[in-house]
This record gives C-alpha cells, sequence and structure tokens, in this order.
C-alpha cells in the first residue's frame, strides 16, 4: 500500500494501450461494500479468500496491467499463479515514505493501530520474505512518477525473454524466483536492480563456461549500474575444494566486495556450490544468484539452497544451506552442453518425475527419447524440487525423497573410484530402488520395466558391473547409513515415493546381482 501500484498501474496501461485493473477496487464493486466494512463484516479470512478467488479468475485473462492488494501476493499460492500468467513487479519505498503517501484515514483496516508507523514497519517485515520472492522490485522512493513508469516499461519489454516464472517459499528467510527462458542472463541486471545491494557484484565462473557467457552476464549488470568483477576458476569437480574457496576469497576481496554486495554463480553445479558456500561464508553471508548453465545445475543443484566443498576425505563434506536470492535458468546456455553432461541432468530429471510428476514420466514413457530441453519441460522437472524444498527447506526430513538412487548411486561412484558418472550412477541406482520395493511388493513390475526403458533410451545405464558384496560394504559406510544400517528410498507408485526403508541386505544383494553386467 501506499507505493503508487494504482496510479502507475493506470499510466502502464494507458502507455501499453492495455485495460487496467485494481483488484481492491473489482472486490469493493463485486461485493457492494467497501475493503473496510468488508473486514468488518466478515473478517480478514473471507476477504482473503475473495483475493484468492480473483487471482485466479484474472489468470485465465490476458492482456491485463493489474494492480494487486498488498495482501495478495502473500499467498503462495496466489504468488504462483501471478508468475506463470505475467510478469510481476514489486513496487517498493520506506515505512515513513507509505505512511505519509497514504496518511491515517478509516480505509486502510490493516493500519488501525496506535502507532502507525510501528504497524508500517512490522507489517512489511511480516511480509518481506513473500515479496522478496518476486522477480522484479522497483523502489519508488528514488524515482517520480513518469520514472518508476518508465521503468516498469522497461521490465515489462525485458521479462518477455523468461518463459517460465516459479517461485520458491522458504519460511523466515524469504522465497526466491526461479526464472528459465531462452535469453534470460540478459535480464540479470534488471533482476538485481532495486534489491538494495551496492554497486560491487562477483561474477563466479568456469574456465568453461567464462568465454561462452561471461560476456554477456557482464554486460547486462554494468548496464543496470553495477560494478561487476569476474573470478574464473578450472572446470572440474577438482574446483570444490578449500583451496579454490580460499581463492575466491581473495578475489572478492580485491574486488573490494563489501557485506551487500553479491555473488553470481555462472556454472554448473560445481560453480554453484563452491560460490554458493563462498557467499554464505564470506563476510558472514552476502547475497547469491544462481546462473545454472548445465541442465543438472538448472533442474536440481540451483535451487533448494544446498552448498559446499569437498575434502580429501570425500565429496561435499563442508557446506551450508544457502537460499540464493534469485535464480536466471537461461536455456539458451545448453545448446552447446556436452551429450554426457545432458545424460547427467536427464538423470535428474526423470528422477523427479518419478518423485511428483506422473504425467511427465508418461510422456516421456511414449517419447522416443529425443527431447529438446524447453523451458517448460525444466520448469516441470524444477517444480518438483522446489515442491519438496519447500515442505522441508532445511532438510530434516521429507527432503530425503531426492535422494531416490542415490543409496546405490553413491556406492556404484565410489566403488568405480568416480569413474562412473553421478546421472548413471543414480540411473542404476534409481533400478535398484525399483526392483527392491517391487520384490517388496510395494510397486508393479510394469512400473519398474517402464523406469528402466525411460532410463535406457535416454542413454543412461541401466546396469553395472561391480561386485555387489562391496557395493554392500560401502553402502554400510556412507554417511547417510544410520549406526551401519543403509536406508532406502522407495518407491509404491509414480508420485508415491518414500524414504527411510531399512532393507533386507540380502534383497539389496540379490537386486545388485540382477542388475550386474554379467548377468
Ligand atoms: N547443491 C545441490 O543441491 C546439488 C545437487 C546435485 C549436484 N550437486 C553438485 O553438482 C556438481 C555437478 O554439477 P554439474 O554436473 O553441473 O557439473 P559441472 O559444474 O562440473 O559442469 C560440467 C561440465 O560442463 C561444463 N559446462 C557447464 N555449463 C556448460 C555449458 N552451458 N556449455 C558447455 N559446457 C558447460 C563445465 O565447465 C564442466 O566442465 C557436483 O559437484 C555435485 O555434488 C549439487
Amino acid at each position: 500500500m501506499g507505493t503508487g501500484k494504482t496510479t502507475v498501474g493506470r499510466l502502464v496501461a494507458e502507455r501499453l494501450g492495455l485495460k487496467f485493473l485494481d483488484t481492491d477496487i473489482v472486490i469493493e464493486e463485486r461485493q457492494g461494500k467497501t475493503i473496510p466494512e468488508l473486514f468488518q463484516l466478515h473478517g480478514e479470512a473471507y476477504f482473503r479468500d475473495l483475493e484468492r478467488r480473483l487471482c485466479r479468475e484474472l489468470s485465465e485473462e490476458r492482456g491485463l496491467v493489474i494492480a494487486t492488494g498488498g495482501g495478495m501476493p502473500i499467498d503462495p499460492d496466489n504468488r504462483k499463479i501471478l508468475n506463470s500468467s505475467g510478469t510481476v513487479i514489486r513496487l517498493w519505498c520506506s515505512p515513513s515514505d507509505i505512511l505519509s503517501r497514504v496518511g491515517l484515514g478509516e480505509h486502510r483496516p490493516l493500519l488501525n493501530a496506535s502507532d502507525p508507523l510501528d504497524r508500517v514497519s512490522q507489517l512489511l517485515r511480516e511480509r518481506e520474505p513473500s515479496y522478496a520472492a518476486l522477480p522484479f522490485q522497483v523502489n519508488t522512493a528514488t524515482r517520480d512518477i513518469d520514472g518508476v513508469v518508465e521503468r516498469v516499461l522497461e521490465i515489462a519489454s525485458a521479462a518477455n525473454r523468461s518463459k517460465e516464472t516459479l517461485s520458491v517459499g522458504v519460511p523466515r528467510t524469504g522465497g526466491y524466483p526461479v526464472c528459465i527462458g531462452d535469453g534470460v542472463l540478459s535480464l540479470l541486471g534488471d533482476m538485481l536492480r532495486d534489491r538494495g545491494l551496492t554497486a560491487r557484484v562477483a561474477v563466479v565462473t568456469d574456465t568453461n563456461v567464462g568465454p561462452l557467457f561471461l560476456g554477456k552476464v557482464l554486460s547486462s549488470l554494468s548496464t543496470e549500474g553495477f560494478v561487476p568483477f569476474s573470478c574464473e576458476i578450472p572446470a572440474g569437480e577438482q574446483s570444490k575444494s578449500p583451496a579454490q574457496l580460499q581463492y575466491l576469497y581473495e578475489c572478492f576481496l580485491d574486488g573490494r566486495m563489501d557485506r551487500r554486495g553479491a555473488v553470481v554463480a555462472l556454472g554448473g553445479g560445481v560453480i554453484g556450490d563452491l560460490a554458493g558456500y563462498t557467499a554464505a561464508t564470506y563476510m558472514r553471508g552476502v547475497a547469491l544468484v544462481q546462473c545454472p548453465t548445465t541442465l543438472l545445475a538448472m533442474v536440481d543443484s540451483s535451487v533448494g539452497g544446498k552448498t559446499g566443498i569437498d575434502l580429501p576425505q570425500g565429496k561435499n563434506l563442508v557446506g551450508a544451506i544457502k537460499q540464493p536470492l534469485l535464480v536466471l535458468a537461461d536455456t539458451g546456455t545448453l545448446v552447446g552442453l556436452p551429450q554426457a553432461q545432458v545424460r547427467m541432468g536427464m538423470a535428474e530429471l526423470i528422477k523427479h518425475t518419478v518423485i511428483g510428476d506422473p504425467e511427465l514420466f508418461r510422456q516421456l514413457e511414449q517419447s522416443d527419447g529425443r527431447l529438446s530441453l524447453t523451458p517448460e519441460l525444466i520448469s516441470r522437472s524444477v517444480s518438483v524440487k522446489i515442491r519438496v524444498v519447500e515442505e522441508d527447506p532445511y532438510e530434516f526430513g521429507r527432503r530425503e525423497v531426492l535422494n531416490l538412487g542415490h543409496t546405490v548411486g553413491h556406492a556404484l561412484e565410489k566403488c568405480s573410484r568416480y569413474s562412473m558418472g553421478h546421472g548413471d550412477a543414480v540411473s542404476v541406482g534409481m533400478v535398484a530402488a525399483g526392483r527392491i520395493s517391487q520384490r517388496m511388493c510395494l510397486c508393479s513390475s510394469g512400473l519398474v520395466d517402464g523406469l528402466e526403458t525411460v532410463l535406457a533410451r535416454t542413454g543412461l545405464m541401466i546396469r553395472h558391473t561391480y561386485n555387489p558384496e562391496d557395493l554392500a560394504a560401502v553402502m554400510a559406510a556412507d554417511k547417510k547409513a544410520v549406526g551401519g544400517k543403509v536406508r532406502f528410498v522407495l518407491i509404491r507408485d509414480l508420485g508415491l515415493v518414500e524414504p527411510g526403508w531399512e532393507v533386507n541386505p540380502n534383497l539389496v544383494r540379490e537386486v545388485l546381482e540382477e542388475l550386474r553386467e554379467s548377468h
């Protein structure tokens, strides 16, 4: 409220030749009552329900400029609907600016308080996590009305490049948007502007990705007034190391980045994990933007906030949960991605369909395996991960389902001394989990056959060459095994996957034997 959204919305609509709607006015007209009257007669919940219905209704329409009530984007479902049907821009200013604009009139039921300034500040604090999840932000205190209108028009035209915008809700600390589309990297500057960051932004990338996309990212940032600098590290898993962590700290210090600076991770999962962990710890934490450039990073590692580095003793032994400010997945970057890397991402994509998108699994089952990596496909897959991490942002339980195929997968990676790719290992692991589930009468053999077909058609491995005894020993020693007891994620049905199963070791060995290549 008080940020000028109705005035700005009207002017923007005029400039674009579109119809303008203010959701508060629509509700008042339809109900024949003012909002204060609705609050008084029926309570806030009744009003929010009207808002929710209107949000759904308007999402079916096109060619509108809509000013929403300030409470509408607080509801995560409303946010999802708004993001998927248009470009969402938050106008903001300070609590004192808001108060000086709205005054103390009775038409603002939420401001009925003895200290309105305190009340506005409190409301903003409560709502900030939801507002932070909106993709574009415009500070209305630093511009006059015309300036705000121009900025909104600029954003609206640039945002056409984003095909899919999702929103991840994180309790307490705030949510973040995930924009997926061909060319979205050029939106980076627009999306970072007005988020309260200082000018120095570090772009971390690797020696393969830098030459391809760094120029685009730096120019998008410079155009919007940032003073970016880049830190390039050698491509490959070996860079997720304490030495590269140290190098990045030094690079950030040399670049004079302070606490309100931001780190942009431009690359695959290695860059996302390393740059993310550096951002989580540099000066006790600075903002992080994930710009994934591999399929695996787009559908998996860039979302959920897990970051970390490896130690000589093992992978991912040091880490932190660091939620990004935003995720920009530019599908145009996937064009030159080596096929082996595409397959690695496909393993996670297929895993997501088993966990939470049966319809997409069926489509994959019926396809000939030649898939185009469209924003829609990536969005469907990452949506499953988003749903799971929203239920369990700090990995206390439900998130374990994402480890489907990983119990056997990790053991295969270890036994192969990491010569077997992670995606292939997870693929064989999923087949093993499927067969164990079927042998325990949890799911049908048809489902497991379908899973094998989909994985094999993508070119992923579904058999291994290792001794089941060796694999079982590695599994028992894994950091995720509790007291030597190996836990599996098992499949009851497509979309119905359960973590925490302790499986009879003899059955595990039998299934691993069945899947051994020589059989
Ligand atoms: N944080 C998480 O939740 C999470 C989840 C899964 C995996 N991971 C981690 O992700 C890492 C694996 O990620 P990855 O498979 O993306 O590996 P990667 O980052 O090493 O990228 C793979 C290779 O592709 C190159 N590359 C990246 N983008 C490219 C592009 N657009 N065109 C051409 N080449 C490109 C890279 O330089 C690299 O050589 C592992 O370290 C794993 O632990 C993290």
